[in-house]
């Protein structure tokens, strides 16, 4: 009972890797949770997470890093994001990680587990940090690129800080965006003006009823390119209000974006919205697919998009996954590039896989063979490299070209099929 719960606990953010490929019912399932059993689990389940020594990691660039939350707008409509981008200021306290009670129990929800399952995740990761400094000024006297970053399945935005603070350090703002369209574990709006004073919010959880993955993923694309409105609107000096009402000034936003510098990433679910949105706004200048889930994407994306494409691969889940749809992306004179995460797992790209020791992470597949440092590390740095190529960056991150092509020990160029590999190879594409 206890294991296969936690299986499930592990499974967060979209991962497929327990579970027959496809097969998204058994991640809302309905058995709930035999709570004395969990009682009685808590005792060792603190030990456990007080023994790892572990956390999310630092920036490894040049820029300190900072962090708040934008919200603008009302009702489910509005947009809702978290945001990383370069400091100036090393006065300030680290993020809180997990910042409502309400994630967990969307978590727990997502889960199919229990009120109970919901606190125990509270008392394990709701005081965690993450290390960017909260509501800190923004580092001015530079224009930046930007990054657009979309979460996975049962995922919401502050869970990819490991790659959202990797990125900032290295000198880019990065808006990690809150779906709104049934896929997040949790996520809330203000109905109204009075609403938003009073600090009442609505929440709004993941659709557990069988949800048309293809209407979700176009909404997805779509809350992405609003958020880059808003975002360029602000770099223009357009007035807008953050209805958070947090310190950060969105004025400073001002001139700060280098706007032919725009790029997209995202994992899982959000693979597939990066793809859905490059062959709806060409503004994205490339995109980067964390594994990505194909599943989602209608036949028509393959054709329509011109821009460069990345896709970076974790061993275990792209060998479950059919890998033909990825295929048909290699047209002729596109630029396409894969490379794969030896030993690495579909939560590898998730910060789960920092804050759960070693023996947990690695029984519960949220870590694979490969340090989960490592593996992140090679992630961001390969995205470095191709994000300088196709922006046009005038930064050094060229020295970590030869990981686009997979030249690393860690690392296999393409994908860890042969035949699909074999295909994908051929330049020509595999459709005709
Ligand atoms: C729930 O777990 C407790 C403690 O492990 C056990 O005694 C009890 O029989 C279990 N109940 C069910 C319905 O499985
Ligand atoms: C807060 O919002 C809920 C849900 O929309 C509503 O039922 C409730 O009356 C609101 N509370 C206040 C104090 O306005
Ligand atoms: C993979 O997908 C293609 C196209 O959707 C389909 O024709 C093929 O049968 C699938 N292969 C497997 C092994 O599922
Ligand atoms: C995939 O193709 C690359 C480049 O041709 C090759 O180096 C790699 O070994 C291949 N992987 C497998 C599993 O065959
Ligand atoms: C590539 O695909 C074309 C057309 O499908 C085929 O004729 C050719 O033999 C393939 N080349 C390789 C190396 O597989």
């Amino acid at each position: 009972m206890v294991p296969s719960t936690l299986h499930r606990l592990f499974c967060l953010c979209t991962c497929l890797t327990l579970v027959q490929p496809f097969d998204w019912q058994d991640l809302n399932p309905i058995a709930s949770v035999n709570a004395s059993a969990w009682v009685n689990e808590i005792p060792s389940l603190m030990a456990v997470a007080s023994l790892s020594q572990t956390g999310i990691p630092r920036g490894t660039g040049y820029y300190s890093v900072g962090c708040t939350d934008l919200m603008f707008g009302y009702t489910d409509e509005s947009t809702f994001l978290r945001l990383y981008y370069p400091t100036q200021d090393d006065d300030h306290f680290d993020t809180l990680w997990i910042p409502n009670e309400e994630y967990f129990f969307g978590l727990s929800k997502f889960l199919g587990t229990n009120w109970i399952f919901s606190k125990l995740l509270r008392l394990l990761f709701g005081s965690v940090l993450t290390p960017a400094k909260w509501d800190s000024p923004l580092r001015t006297g530079e224009k930046y690129p930007l990054i657009v970053f979309s979460h996975g399945l049962g995922a919401f935005r502050t869970i990819y800080s490991a790659i959202g603070i990797d990125l900032a350090s290295h000198g880019f703002i990065v808006a990690a965006v809150e779906h709104r369209d049934g896929s997040a574990a949790g996520t809330y709006y203000f109905k109204d003006q009075s609403d938003a004073e009073i600090g009442n919010k609505s929440w709004l959880y993941l659709k557990q009823e069988a949800p048309d993955r293809n209407f979700q993923v176009h909404k997805r694309a779509k809350e992405c390119s609003q958020a880059l409105n808003l975002i360029l609107d602000m770099d223009h000096g357009k007035p807008a209000k953050n209805i958070l009402d947090l310190k950060f000034d969105v004025k400073q936003l001002k001139d700060s974006i280098d706007r032919n510098k725009i790029a997209i990433i995202g994992h899982s679910f959000g693979g597939a919205t990066v793809i859905q949105a490059l062959s709806e706004d060409w503004r994205f200048r490339c995109g980067i697919a964390l594994d990505a889930w194909m599943l989602p994407l209608g036949d028509e994306v393959y054709t329509r998009i011109p821009q460069p494409l990345f896709f970076i691969n974790s061993e275990q889940f792209q060998h479950f996954q059919n890998m033909t749809k990825i295929g048909y992306f290699y047209l002729p004179g596109k630029v396409r590039k894969m490379i794969t995460i030896r030993g690495a797992v579909h939560q590898n790209f998730v910060d789960f896989t920092f804050v759960t020791g070693k023996i947990v992470g690695y029984i519960f597949t949220i870590k694979g063979t490969i340090d989960s440092y490592g593996a992140i590390d090679l992630s961001n740095k390969a995205s470095l490299a191709f994000l300088q190529k196709h922006l046009g960056l005038q930064k050094d991150f060229d020295q970590w070209d030869y990981l686009i092509e997979g030249e690393d020990k860690n690392l296999i160029p393409g994908i860890n099929t042969d035949t699909t590999n074999r295909t994908l190879q051929n330049s020509t594409g595999i459709r005709k």
